[in-house]
């Protein structure tokens, strides 16, 4: 279906603004962008009296489930939450059931994500011990693979690469295949040696419990092996100062890039206190110093990509005692309006809403069609009321996960609607 926005503000490249732009699309693509649309051709047309349209936004981090998980979540679930939040392009990690460890678990995930709403990209899953099936997917030169992923430490995933020899034998394999690893920073040989005894196993002491030095540490190990590898880090949800003094210093040295989510940027520990379970996630959250060190990255650029980090499980699992309960919950339908409000209230440039939410991803992941509002890109498209109020209501997500630890919240700011390879979705508003 040809379509033609008209009226609306579009947030270029530069970060500026433009008032009165018409975008048209063809197909998949953007024909046109411009004050002057060439003469109207049969296409369905929609004013969007001054709303902001910024480019199709990529989730790097997305826990879609689906197969011996859907009861988490599935991939139709999963497409209409990421378009209800402004998402068009998601990226799934690997840690699902069966685990995308190998060409095998690859195939099939792709056919669960056939029928999908939204672009989809996979990470790949590391273990100690498929490097040679990873090598042989990579000699494919799959177009749908984001990169690699690694857990230094369990958190609903397996697979742990426990063995520092092992990063680097990864690291090494992602560098002469020129694609990024992502790796979840906390350490598994620093989570067990932690004296727990006297801490109360409570969701309200689950940053104790995983405590700080361990996502430290397998932070700096992460970063040490890429930059003896040569290969592009993309470090996961960063939690604390520390990361941020470290990335400080080290991301001039490689290709080191990395991600904040919502919650480690706007959530400190004492919301495991408010919502329990609801807010258990890994890392854990931090103290609000660690909240603050994390904004001021993502405004001076240290920071690279918003993350969701969408990580459903069922209300059922989240509601058991501690210790059973998984860590996680979701945020494709929270992360884009948490982000908009921030950027009103403590002065977030435009521009870096646009590099957050798909200009560093498009460049980070060589996805050199979308990230930008041009002609020729992927007609991927975010319409948002920048002025909008409203309020979290999990009852209300697309997701299968009914709960967030930002219920209940107001935010300013808020996705309208997407366009995705040239279709529109509607998410709350009006057609003009
Ligand atoms: O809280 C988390 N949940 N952290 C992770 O690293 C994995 C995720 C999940 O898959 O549920
Ligand atoms: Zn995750």
């Amino acid at each position: 279906m040809k379509l033609l926005l008209r009226n609306a503000m579009v947030l270029d490249r530069s970060g500026a603004l433009q008032p009165h732009v018409a975008i048209m699309t063809n197909g998949s693509s953007i024909e046109y962008v411009g004050t002057q649309p060439p003469a109207a051709q049969p296409r369905r047309t929609l004013d969007l009296a001054g709303l902001w349209v910024i480019p199709g936004a990529i989730d790097p981090h997305v826990h879609v489930r689906d197969l011996g998980q859907w009861e988490k979540e599935d991939w139709s679930s999963a497409s209409a939450a990421a378009l209800a939040g402004g998402y068009t392009t998601v990226f799934d990690m690997p840690n699902s059931v069966p685990p995308t460890n190998d060409l095998e678990a690859l195939e099939r995930k792709r056919a669960a994500a056939a029928g999908a709403a939204v672009d989809a990209r996979f990470w790949l899953g590391a273990t100690e011990t498929n490097l040679g099936d990873l090598r042989a997917l990579l000699q494919t030169a799959p177009p749908d693979v984001a990169g690699i992923k690694v857990f230094l430490a369990g958190s609903s995933s397996n697979e742990i690469v426990r063995d520092p020899s092992s990063l680097q034998a990864v690291m090494t394999l992602a560098a002469q295949y020129n694609i990024p690893v992502a790796v979840h920073q906390e350490l598994q040989s620093c989570l067990d040696a932690v004296d727990t005894g006297g801490i109360r196993r409570a969701a309200s002491n689950h940053h104790r419990l995983r405590p700080r030095a361990c996502v430290v540490q397998g932070a700096q190990l992460a970063i040490q092996t890429a930059l003896q590898t040569g290969c592009t880090l993309y470090l996961v949800h960063v939690s604390t100062a520390e990361e941020i003094k470290l990335l400080r210093r080290l991301k001039p040295r490689g290709r080191i890039f990395a991600e904040a989510t919502p919650h480690h940027l706007w959530l400190d520990s004492s919301a495991t206190v408010k919502s329990g379970n609801h807010a258990k996630v890994n890392p854990p959250l931090r103290d609000p110093a660690d909240c603050s060190a994390l904004q001021q990255a993502l405004l001076d650029g240290i920071i690279d990509c918003l993350g969701s980090d969408h990580a459903p499980h069922t209300l059922t699992e989240k509601n058991q005692p501690y210790r059973a309960a998984p860590s996680g919950f979701p945020g494709l339908e929270t992360s884009m309006g948490l982000l908009l409000d921030a950027a009103v209230r403590y002065g977030i440039p435009h521009k870096r809403v646009q590099e957050l939410t798909s200009g560093n991803a498009a460049h980070i992941f060589g996805l050199a069609d979308r990230g930008s509002i041009t002609a020729g890109k992927r007609a991927d498209l975010t319409i948002i009321d920048p002025t909008a109020r409203w309020q979290v209501d999990p009852a209300r997500f697309h997701s299968k996960a009914h709960y967030s630890p930002f219920a209940g919240i107001t935010l300013c700011g808020r996705v309208v609607a997407t366009v995705c390879a040239g279709a529109y979705r509607q998410a709350v508003a009006e057609e003009g």
